[in-house]
């Protein structure tokens, strides 16, 4: 890989701030730079490296792609507010379902339904529309690797395939903390002035919960997983483990409900004991936790008959399942 690591351990965080915002500001010049805000670690370090090197001139979105948790745009969106960022909703939901529509091979789903639609029909509008000529993203040095690796198509990896994103997309991409893996980028997001609730965030995928849905990615499945998500979440928030999730399979499985056949949803949970991703562990959930868990799941969200635990490492499982 042509990118240098920079380990934690060699990390001095307020000199690597300065040297990101020096080069943002030198790329952007006098112009202007968009980017899309997730809510994740990395998005929101990148909107603060960004906003102190560019100020307005950087316009900061938050893309409701539909495949968002509970709540989510709103409470993002609130929090920067709290940091004198203002950042702007776009309703997208419309575009990345109709991409998705049908699409179930994983791979097409990544590239097709969200990279596609994110960088060509969303962003190559709104970055046209607002006079941009950069957008600054959040990819960090574990995307690229595992990109490169073969191991899946991260959503935002672009140059390092080959794309030549001013031809594909009109405009060019800067990538302000790609040498950086997960752990320090919590490091420069403490430095630069996140709160805890962000930095220390569990990551949450680029795909959002398009990487949660096996199978074909509509409104009505996103809700189930999105529904059994808040509840995982809710109830492993103190866990201390790297990542917590839910899955919705593509098969359904015979059950039982109010002494008749149901022939219902599946949903998985996961929890990783991990530093950086790149290999994981699951965590040791007492079981009367996962019992609690399944529990609300089966009464909570409407149709599913079976919930799972996955017990399986990275590799060769994968933290998320698409
Ligand atoms: P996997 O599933 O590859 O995930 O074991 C490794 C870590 O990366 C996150 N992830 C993504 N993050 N864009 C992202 O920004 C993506 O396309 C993507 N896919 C997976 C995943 O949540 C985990 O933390």
């Amino acid at each position: 890989m042509d990118i240098k690591e920079i380990q934690l351990k060699d990390l001095d965080p307020e000199a690597f701030i300065k040297d990101q915002v020096a080069s943002i500001s030198e790329a952007v010049g006098d112009g202007l730079a968009v980017n899309a805000l997730s809510g994740g670690v990395d998005s929101s370090v990148v909107t603060l490296l960004g906003h102190r090197a560019l100020g307005e001139r950087l316009k900061t979105y938050f893309i409701e792609n539909g495949l968002m948790r509970e709540g989510e745009p709103q409470h993002i969106v609130d929090l920067f507010a709290e940091m004198g960022v203002k950042v702007e909703i776009v309703d997208a939901k419309d575009q990345f379902f109709g991409a998705l529509k049908g699409v179930t091979d994983p791979e097409e789903k990544r590239d097709k339904g969200i990279t596609n639609v994110f960088y060509k029909d969303v962003f190559g509008k709104l970055v046209k529309d607002c006079g941009a000529n950069v957008l600054l993203q959040g990819t960090n040095y574990t995307d690229v690797e595992e990109t490169l690796a073969g191991v899946k198509r991260q959503h935002n990896i672009l140059e390092q395939l080959g794309i030549d994103t001013e031809a594909a997309y009109g405009y060019k991409v800067l990538e302000p903390i790609v040498q950086l893996r997960k752990p320090a980028v919590r490091e420069v997001g403490k430095a630069v002035g996140l709160p805890e609730e962000l930095f220390s965030r569990p990551p949450f995928p680029g795909p959002a919960l398009a990487a949660r849905v096996i199978g074909e990615v509509t409104p009505e499945r996103t809700a189930l997983v999105r529904a059994a998500t808040t509840i995982v979440e809710s109830e492993l928030c103190d866990s201390g483990a790297f990542q917590y999730l839910a899955i919705l399979h593509e098969d359904k499985v015979t059950g039982l409900r109010d002494g008749k056949r149901d022939f219902g949803h599946q949903i998985e949970v996961r929890c990783w004991e991990s530093t950086d991703a790149v290999t994981g562990e699951p965590t040791d959930v007492p079981f009367t936790k996962l019992r609690t868990i399944a529990d609300r799941i089966i009464a909570e969200v409407s149709g599913v008959v079976s919930v799972t635990y996955n017990i399986a490492p990275k590799p060769p499982s994968c933290i998320e399942a698409v």
